[in-house]
């Protein structure tokens, strides 16, 4: 980049207030696959730390104004395919074209508030109220000026901690792109913030598809997706338990109380597609509850309604993590949200490692067969055999 370049300017008149700079797609292969440029307050006044990327390793450096403009111009010159400049006045993507120079595209969902981190500060929500996302305006989550509507509160708290357990495994993550299906979407909150913590927040590149089996649903998150230009998300109408879905490679599944077997069928198709990633929060396990009947020592909690369809859940979502741990994938359950923001509040979370075994499988068919229920997950990796 030479430093009359409108990347370089953008950069430099960005300095005073960026949120973050991302130079993706690497365009020479040894080089770093990406560098991410925040601002952080140090001793010794503001530095923009440097992190770079590569072999699944995180490296860091701390650049004064100058410095890190210097290193800019001679390090990062037309060395990534896709930047992203976010601060407080504008937000833009750039594309190298082919006579290397960049192409920009202002991003229509900021600017964001620009900020500087400090090293001790203090725990910060991914998304915070007030911060410029209109999208969420249409779907009724934000007032126009940004103030979480108060009917929509508990879902605003349920996604941003969705996005936070995301975070966390894309802290040290060198990817630059990332596929992602959304079973069950509804309205699409969490699908529509999903593309933006990828896109405008980590900069990647990232194809995202929500299913619903509501057609006015789809068509409205489609208008919307289409409004800001978010040309890689989209929305379809399909009954995920048996319509044809996408058949290409997919890095992540997500599924936000998706009813009863949607889920099942969520995780089927992740095991099936070697997804690497898995979030899933399930909701109304009624399939297990419809069909358990007394067969031994679970007959103590299958006198009561309320405490039958409470273990049946359980039972479901332990089933599921056991089939998903046996079917090479390390399985953690977490409290999603206190139970008083939603009941539904277990979050299975599940990364691909490859190591494969039976036991949990060969358990939940003996428990399948001497209390007489239906699961469907289950169901589908014994066909699959
Ligand atoms: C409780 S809503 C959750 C919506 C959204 N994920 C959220 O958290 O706001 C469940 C959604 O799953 C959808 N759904 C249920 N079964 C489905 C199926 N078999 N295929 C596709 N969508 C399904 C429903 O239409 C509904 O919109």
């Amino acid at each position: 980049m030479a430093s009359n370049s409108r990347l370089y300017q953008d950069l430099s008149a960005a300095l005073p207030t960026l949120s973050k700079a991302v130079f993706s797609q690497s365009v020479n292969k040894f080089g770093p696959a990406k560098v991410q440029i925040r601002p952080m307050r140090m001793k010794g006044g503001i530095f923009y730390q440097v992190e770079s990327f590569a072999d699944n390793k995180a490296f860091h450096k701390n650049l004064n104004p100058d410095e890190l403009l210097y290193h800019v111009e001679r390090e990062l010159d037309g060395a990534y395919r896709q930047v992203l400049i976010v601060c407080a006045e504008f937000s833009a993507q750039y594309s190298l074209n082919t006579k290397g120079t960049y192409k920009k595209k202002t991003l229509a969902s900021l600017p964001v508030p620009g900020g500087i981190a400090s090293h001790n500060r203090e725990k910060s929500y991914i998304l915070s109220e007030g911060e410029a996302i209109p999208a969420l305006v249409d779907m009724g989550v934000f007032t126009a000026d940004y103030r979480i509507v108060r009917s929509k509160y508990d879902k605003f708290r349920q996604i941003n901690r969705f996005v936070e357990l995301i975070d966390h495994e894309f802290t040290e993550n060198g990817r630059d792109e990332i596929t992602i299906l959304d079973f069950g979407c509804g309205k699409s909150y969490l699908t529509f913030v999903l593309y933006y913590y990828f896109t405008v927040k980590k900069g990647m590149k990232a194809k995202i598809i929500g299913y619903d089996l509501k057609a006015d649903v789809v068509e409205h998150c489609n208008q919307v997706a289409e409004k800001y230009g978010y040309d890689d998300l989209r929305f379809v109408h399909a009954d995920v338990t048996r319509d044809v879905l996408y058949q290409e490679k997919i890095d992540m599944i997500v599924t936000l109380h998706a009813c009863d077997t949607a889920t099942d069928y969520a995780l089927y198709y992740a095991l099936e597609k070697k997804a690497e990633y898995i979030f899933s929060v399930p909701c109304c396990q009624h399939e297990v509850n419809s069909s358990i009947r007394k067969g031994g020592e679970l007959d103590v909690f299958l006198s009561h309604g309320i405490i039958k369809e409470r273990m049946s859940a359980l039972l479901t979502d332990s089933i599921r993590a056991g089939i998903l741990e046996d079917m090479g994938y390390k399985v953690d359950m977490i409290e999603f949200v206190d139970f008083e923001h939603s009941p539904k509040n277990i979050m299975i979370r599940a990364r691909r490692c490859g190591k494969r075994a039976d036991k949990n499988i060969l358990r939940a068919k003996e428990l399948a067969e001497r209390y007489g229920f239906e699961q469907s997950l289950l169901r589908l990796v014994t066909k699959r055999g």
